[in-house]
């Protein structure tokens, strides 16, 4: 009797932890499939412009794509031609070189020099300037720019503006 009952005791004992355990393996699953914060709302990834520092280049992720955020300094816009200006993505009054992070040549991530302003291409020695144009084949175009829309200081990836759409219409971008 005294070890039936002992015998009922660890059965129930082992039934809860067991129980616990699934919960707790059921609440991690559904993490790992939750998307994150930023990426929540049907793919559509928000940025707050105003956090980029000056210069640096910063990888955010849109769509499991590496996106390449440029804030520029007064320097960098004052030594741009036309066509780098129009490749420039402006948000309160910031100008930015915004672009999918992958080369339009074989899909590598190219490494941004910022002591020389380029972006380098380890695969096949392609090369795009801060804008974000070729500077040297094999790649045959400029990163691609997603699609974007400005809400005052944010951004949001996934979205066509009118400003996007206008990059589109004269060909800067796919
Ligand atoms: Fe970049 Fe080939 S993948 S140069």
């Amino acid at each position: 009797m005294h070890n039936s009952s002992r015998r009922g005791f660890m059965g129930a004992a082992f039934g809860l932890v067991a129980g616990v355990g699934a919960v707790g393996s059921l609440v991690a699953m559904k993490k790992s499939w939750d998307p994150l914060p930023s990426v929540k709302a049907a793919g559509f990834t928000t940025l707050d412009m105003s956090i980029y520092p000056e210069g640096e280049l910063i990888t955010e992720k849109w769509r499991g794509k590496p996106i390449f955020v440029l804030k520029k300094s007064a320097d960098m816009v004052s030594k741009e031609t036309e066509s780098q200006k129009a490749r420039d993505i402006v948000v309160d009054g910031s100008h930015f070189m915004i672009a999918i992070g992958l080369c339009t040549h074989l899909g590598c991530i190219p490494a941004y020099k910022k002591d020389v302003e380029e972006f380098q291409c380890a695969c096949h020695g392609g090369k795009f300037n801060a804008a974000g144009e070729v500077t040297q084949v094999p790649p045959p175009r400029g990163f691609d720019i997603p699609p974007f829309r400005i809400d005052g200081k944010l951004m949001v990836l996934g979205e066509e503006g009118p400003e996007y759409k206008q990059m589109k219409e004269t060909g800067v971008t796919l």
